[in-house]
């Protein structure tokens, strides 16, 4: 190599080093404030087992390639057309033959929901992850799946309607500030509601995970465009939070991965602050046991207990960071785990407006919506009016790090 290159390369190197240490993936977070909390939209007649517009059209039996499945996919999709039509609709489809389907492939339709800051490029983008399957049991026939995941698919969509115009106002005040240069960090967010989570048999390695299988296993193999951020869509999800039998009361989460711990400790803290306001309505007094039972633990006390196997194992294998939110305590799954019992009138409706609240503060907090949802909005005015923009200041972004 020649003197002149060596002079060029030193400070190029640095250059490259510097945009490195810019372009890993900051894992911004930001609290919000107690006004946030206590304006979190609520579901209110959406979660009503018989009418409610968001949960009780996926009350029914779902099971793979049946017409109650393509019923359910299509509330989705309707309800992302008018609700948020801002949101980019993905399906993601596979066949398989199942040990009940006596030789003929039976399709799986995952969907995939996503939006990003308008003027970035998919392959710069990480996204939170916010994951539920709604494919439902084939036996016991009838089965409903209400905490198996259907009410956890309804927590999700209240969750994201909740963020969607705070994510518009963020995005809108990133361009006035001109924050829309791929070194500023660039984060979305997607919805995966997927298919085929269920044994149809018995569960094997073969027999479940239909769906998750295989979106992770084609994930993996696309590559984003040259010079993106992210090499493949697997590895633009900043964190894959999943969903699964919620929607019982007094619900026990254990915290199963030291690396995403730090993130369960977010979800603890946000359920104290919530009880704190008194804004959990599943709450009987002061005294009541948390739901996350391991927040005042550091990452080292966290027992792993990782036999869970459910959607997130095809994405785990492959280094995705996961963060399971699932309701398996001492006594294991909720008392309707796998029963016709399973159904609406079983669900403790209080717990399930709970973590659709819990879910929106994690989201908003995850994107950096403090000042952009309601609540904040009108605390931002205030000051505005007396010459302090918090949100300028605030939101300099994670850059300010180094
Ligand atoms: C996947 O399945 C859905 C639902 O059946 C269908 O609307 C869509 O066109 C399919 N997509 C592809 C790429 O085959
Ligand atoms: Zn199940």
């Amino acid at each position: 190599m020649s003197p002149s290159y060596r002079g060029l390369l030193a400070p190029l190197l640095s250059v490259y080093f510097a945009l490195l240490l810019l372009l890993a993936p900051g894992n911004a977070y930001q609290p919000i404030s107690d006004d946030t909390l206590k304006s979190l939209p609520r579901p209110n007649d959406d979660f009503n087992i018989h009418t409610g517009a968001l949960l009780a059209p996926i009350l029914r039996p779902r099971v793979p390639g049946t017409p109650g499945s393509t019923a359910v996919l299509n509330h989705f999709v309707d309800f992302f057309r008018t609700s948020l039509p801002d949101w980019n609709l993905e399906f993601q489809n596979s066949t398989s033959k199942t040990p009940v389907s006596k030789g003929k492939e039976v399709p799986f339709v995952n969907l995939i929901a996503s939006r990003d800051p308008p003027w970035a490029s998919k392959g710069d983008v990480g996204r939170l992850t916010l994951t539920a399957h709604y494919d439902s049991k084939y036996e016991p026939e009838g089965f409903i799946g209400a905490i198996d995941s259907a009410a956890p698919c309804a927590m999700i969509m209240h969750a994201v309607r909740s963020i969607d115009a705070a994510l518009t106002k963020k995005w809108d005040d990133m361009r006035v500030h001109g924050r829309t240069n791929p070194l500023d960090e660039q984060e979305g967010i997607q919805i995966m509601l997927l298919d085929g989570e269920e044994a149809f048999k018995t569960w094997t390695d073969t027999d479940s995970l239909y769906g998750a299988r295989s979106l992770a296993g084609q994930w993996d193999e696309e590559v984003n465009p040259a010079m993106s951020v992210y090499k493949t869509p697997l590895s633009s999800i900043s964190l894959f939070v999943l969903l699964d039998l919620l929607g019982a009361k007094d619900p026990t989460i254990q915290s199963f991965f030291p690396t995403t711990h730090w993130a369960y400790k977010r979800m603890a803290t946000l359920e104290r602050r919530l009880r704190r306001l008194n804004q959990y309505k599943s709450a009987s007094d002061s005294s009541d046991r948390l739901w996350f039972e391991h927040g005042s633990k550091n990452e080292h006390q966290v027992n792993m207990f990782t036999g869970i196997e459910d959607d997130h194992i095809p994405f785990m294998r492959r280094g995705v960071e996961i963060l399971h939110i699932i309701d398996a305590g001492p006594r294991g799954f909720p008392a309707v785990w796998h029963r016709m019992e399973d159904d609406g009138e079983h669900l403790d409706l209080a717990t399930v407006e709970d973590w659709s609240l819990l879910v929106t503060a994690f989201a908003a907090e995850w994107m950096e919506l403090e000042g952009f949802m309601p609540g904040s909005e009108k605390r931002d005015a205030e000051e505005e009016a007396h010459g302090n923009n918090k949100r300028s200041s605030d939101h300099q972004g994670h850059t300010e790090f180094f």
